[in-house]
């Protein structure tokens, strides 16, 4: 066995979680897979304090001589040492590569075509693909220069292939790869586009090739200086007037990271170096440091921005603006109010395109007008290609144009490189840390306080400071230690055991942020579904908090119940009943499961929305789902809607605030954009989701859909689009075609429009879009009642609803559960034997 892997020193992770430090989590990064291979060499290459081993060194390996042939050059002719062997493939070759653990991958590829008497290297043309994606295309490299290229691919196998082809009837060759895995949360699904602002989901499926990395105001770094192997360049010869910026930098050990941002974000380095505006040379002190980048406007970019404020001498006393290209992506940047302290790192991600009419990116940061400080400065910026529609980084020609055969291309493998990565697994992860989110600011709120402060689950009862602050109008905080109420059933660690077959993978229902959820059945044969936390995440620690919390308080027919759960030995388990029909969503597209009928589509609509309803009034607060979406909306056996997952639920704005201002949660897609720019949370946030939601059940499309054209990306503006013109049937889910009565459908489409609007003062309440959805089902009903014979039960269904519930409600508390005393509307009992999880995949129970 061979060890292929970047030695990397040993880490004793310091995972203690401090109360009210923010900076506990480090932890020096293990990749699982590491191969670093120096091609064609016949010894191991020391680069970058990085070892690059030969292929023959594998046990493993198989190899065809006859297709390649091992250049060496001088080294007095490379650039670096890791240049001075080449393998060249005089036919397709491939490596393929063990993946221990799936995810995303740098993929990084060295190549100089090094002087060789048969192949002249410079007139060669190479194309590398992956199993999905291709990397280069006909690439030549008569210029004589080397290449270095880095990709970031979601492996989603258990092999990961890179075949080299030669085109030009020539040769293809490389000088160095590796395969290295990297944390899951480096980069999350999710990025905001710009002009119109508004989030984009869908990164995790495409592929990324690194175009710049800068360390902005600092110098070059390379994997010697970065637990990911990545080279940070400086900015200097992008700046587009280099004489208007200044340098600052700290010492490294000054930047504190808070929860969710690690040194694989970006080394304290990069933290620790900026550029502010100067004020030397420059005749106004009130204009933009902007780097401007070459691209290629054939493809989007995903652009990071690392911000971390080391200029100011105090808090809030640094107010700028961010840009790209001409568009706002972040006004009115106050880091040290989203960060709460000085030095402390954050970033946010972004979706863009070059700007109009050119062949350059910009990004520029200025200062806030509105304010009088004017200063403004940047970090860290990271730009890179995104893959396009055809799976390509570089033309536009997808794999199967170059590997038409598929899989039929084994008998031409050239190497293989055989898994050696086992050992490794033990210590890998070590303390790894959340960063589930985009925009993390999680650390604290304006309210004053890190979330994440409690030191274990169980063993304090203070709660959580910024929540209670919002809780005193009731009395009885909302927030009491878990101990001191009423939870449901205490499942021992044994009974959750025996319940999912020893968690047995089979058994899998899906797997989200919180962590996975099985599928189980309990002693007395009830089947069960059971959400087990991943272990010591302070997030997850969080979230689980709340949905206990929540849902141990809340009791509606629309709503999830708990069984009960399990804390025992650091778990975080929650135990639900399975939901048969499971998500809604399933039951729209993606599946082969029978289409649901409009008045199905209407009556699931009305019970979510009156479970939010109930949410926002019912209880002795607001509370907030922040989380509504089609996963989240699960069905029973009668297809009644209830609404899950309450992780990331608050509690709303006290009578006298009007929001909650809070770190951006939720899901892309889904998330207003009001909360996305304002980061206040109203319940009208849930309010625009659900309107997308509405939007999803009429369309039968995902709220994003990255692979349609730009405009139709987004449901909520390709609906609001046909709506605005009166044509939502147009574009509603064909199947639905002729069973839908127009007023209905107009109904329908004037209610999603009006929770879709811009300004959450515009939307109507959940009580509003109840009503109208009510009546949408009826003007079906009626519709359907004059040509066919009446339906009893639907007719039930209406004349049940309740509107006026709200201010009794709200004023007594009712459906609250206090103090372990189960208060329940009338709706309990159906509650209790209802229960509903988040992330499912596969109904359960069949
Ligand atoms: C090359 O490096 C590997 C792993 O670092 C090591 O096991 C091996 O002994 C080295 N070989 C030589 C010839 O130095
Ligand atoms: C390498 O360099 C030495 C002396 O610098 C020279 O004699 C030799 O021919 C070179 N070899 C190749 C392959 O260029
Ligand atoms: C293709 O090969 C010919 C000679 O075989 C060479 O002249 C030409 O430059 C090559 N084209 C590319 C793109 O490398
Ligand atoms: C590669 O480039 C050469 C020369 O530019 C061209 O003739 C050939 O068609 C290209 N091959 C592909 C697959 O694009
Ligand atoms: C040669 O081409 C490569 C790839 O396009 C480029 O990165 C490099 O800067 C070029 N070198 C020169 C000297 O033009
Ligand atoms: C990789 O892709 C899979 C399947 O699309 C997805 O579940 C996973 O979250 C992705 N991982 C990352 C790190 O994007
Ligand atoms: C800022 O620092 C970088 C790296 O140390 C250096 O290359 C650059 O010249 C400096 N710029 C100014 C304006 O001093
Ligand atoms: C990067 O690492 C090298 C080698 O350890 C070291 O000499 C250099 O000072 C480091 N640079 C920075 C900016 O930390
Ligand atoms: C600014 O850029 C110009 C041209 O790129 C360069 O000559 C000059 O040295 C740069 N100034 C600094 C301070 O780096
Ligand atoms: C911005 O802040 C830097 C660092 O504190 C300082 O050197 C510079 O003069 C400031 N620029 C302006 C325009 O105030
Ligand atoms: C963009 O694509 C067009 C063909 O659609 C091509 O002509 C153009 O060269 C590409 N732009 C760049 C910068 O590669
Ligand atoms: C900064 O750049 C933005 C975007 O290009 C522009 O709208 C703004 O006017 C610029 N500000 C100044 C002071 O030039």
């Amino acid at each position: 066995m061979l060890m292929m892997m970047k030695l990397v020193k040993l880490v004793t992770s310091v995972m203690v979680v401090f109360p009210l430090l923010v900076n506990a989590s480090f932890s020096l990064y293990n990749p699982l897979d590491s191969y670093l291979i120096a091609c064609g060499s016949s010894q191991n290459i020391t680069f970058q304090g990085q070892t690059f081993v030969p292929e023959s060194q594998h046990s493993s390996l198989v190899f065809q001589p006859g297709n390649s042939i091992v250049a060496t050059s001088n080294s007095s002719v490379v650039p670096f040492p890791i240049y001075q062997s080449a393998r060249i493939f005089t036919q397709k070759a491939s490596y393929t590569f063990q993946i221990e653990q799936q995810g995303r991958h740098w993929v990084r590829l060295y190549f100089f075509p090094v002087p060789n008497p048969t192949h002249d290297l410079t007139s060669t043309a190479v194309t590398v693909v992956t199993d999905d994606f291709v990397l280069l295309s006909n690439f030549s490299f008569s210029n004589g220069s080397s290449m270095f290229k880095e990709y970031a691919i979601n492996v989603t196998s258990d092999t990961l292939t890179l075949t080299f082809i030669p085109s030009n009837g020539s040769v293809a060759f490389v000088n160095a790869i590796e395969v290295v895995s990297m944390p899951d949360e480096l980069f999350v699904d999710q990025a905001m586009t710009l002009n119109p602002s508004a989030p984009f989901s869908g990164l995790s499926e495409l592929a990324f090739e690194t175009v710049y990395r800068l360390n902005i105001g600092g110098s070059l770094l390379n994997a010697e200086n970065d637990t990911l192997g990545r080279t940070w360049e400086n900015d200097m010869k992008y700046l587009y007037v280099n004489s208007s910026v200044t340098n600052v930098s700290v010492s490294p050990s000054t930047i504190k990271y808070p929860a969710g941002v690690t040194p694989e974000t970006a080394p304290n380095s990069v933290y620790a170096t900026a550029e502010a505006m100067g004020d030397a040379n420059v005749a106004y002190s009130n204009f933009n440091i902007t780097w401007v980048f070459p691209v290629d406007p054939n493809f989007s970019y995903f652009i990071r921005v690392h911000f971390c404020d080391i200029i100011s001498k105090s808090m809030n006393s640094l107010v700028f603006n961010l840009f790209i290209n001409t568009d706002i992506a972040h006004g009115g940047l106050d880091l040290s109010s989203i960060t709460n302290d000085l030095a402390v790192p954050y970033y946010q991600d972004f979706v863009s395109n070059a700007s109009a009419d050119s062949n350059t990116l910009m990004v520029s940061v200025g200062p806030d007008t509105m304010e009088d400080i004017t200063n403004a400065t940047m970090n860290g910026l990271e730009i890179m290609k995104i893959s396009n529609s055809l799976k390509s980084l570089d033309g536009f020609s997808s794999v199967r144009s170059f590997l038409p055969s598929s899989q039929s291309n084994k008998n031409k493998v050239g190497i293989i490189v055989g898994s050696v990565v086992g050992a490794v697994a033990s210590i890998a992860f070590v303390g790894l840390c959340y960063c589930c989110l985009v925009l993390h600011n999680s650390k604290s709120t304006e309210q004053g306080r890190p979330l994440l402060s409690l030191p274990s689950l169980y063993g304090s009862s203070h709660t959580m400071s910024w929540m209670s602050k919002t809780s005193h109008r009731s009395g009885t905080s909302s927030f009491i230690s878990l101990s001191s109420i009423n939870l449901g059933r205490v499942f021992t660690f044994q009974e959750i055991l025996g319940a999912s077959n020893k968690f047995d993978e089979r058994l899998l229902l899906g797997v989200g942020g919180f962590g996975k959820v099985y599928k189980g059945t309990l002693e007395d044969g009830t089947n069960v579904a059971v959400k087990r936390g991943h272990p010591g995440s302070e997030q997850g620690i969080y979230e689980f908090r709340t949905e206990i919390e929540m849902l141990s308080k809340l009791r509606h027919r629309h709503l999830v119940s708990l069984i009960g759960y399990c804390d025992e030995r650091s778990e975080m388990i929650l135990v639900y009943e399975c939901m048969s029909n499971g998500p809604l969503r399933s039951h729209l597209y993606g599946t082969d499961l029978p289409p649901l009928s409009w008045k199905q589509r209407l009556e699931i609509c009305i019970g979510a929305a009156r479970g939010l309803h109930y949410l926002h009034t019912g209880a002795s607060q607001s509370i907030i789902h922040r989380d509504v979406k089609t996963t989240n909306i699960l069905l029973d056996d009668n297809f009644v809607a209830k609404v899950a997952d309450f992780g990331l639920s608050k509690t709303g704005p006290a009578l006298d605030q009007t929001h909650v201002s809070t770190a951006v949660k939720g899901s892309f897609g889904y998330l207003d954009p009001e909360y996305f720019r304002m980061q206040q949370l109203t319940d009208k946030s849930d309010v625009y989701s659900f309107g997308v939601v509405l939007m999803e059940v009429l369309c039968t499309r995902p709220a994003l859909n990255p692979v349609l054209p730009r405009d139709q990306v987004n449901i909520a503006e390709w609906a609001m689009r046909w709506q605005k013109k009166g044509m939502l049937d147009q574009i509603m889910d064909q199947k639905l075609t002729g069973n839908v009565n127009s007023a209905s459908l107009k109904k329908f489409g004037e209610t999603a429009e009006k929770c879709l609007a811009e300004y959450g003062v515009d939307r109507p309440s959940m009580g509003d879009v109840l009503w109208n959805l009510e009546y949408a089902l009826r003007l079906q009903e009626t519709a359907s009642l004059a040509l066919t014979e009446p339906d009893n039960n639907s007719v039930n269904q209406i004349t049940g609803i309740q509107l006026t519930t709200t201010l009794q409600n709200f004023d007594n508390g009712l459906g609250m559960i206090d103090g372990g005393n189960s208060a329940t509307d009338d709706d309990a009992e159906d509650a209790a034997t209802s229960a509903v999880f988040s992330q499912l995949v596969n109904p359960c129970g069949r």
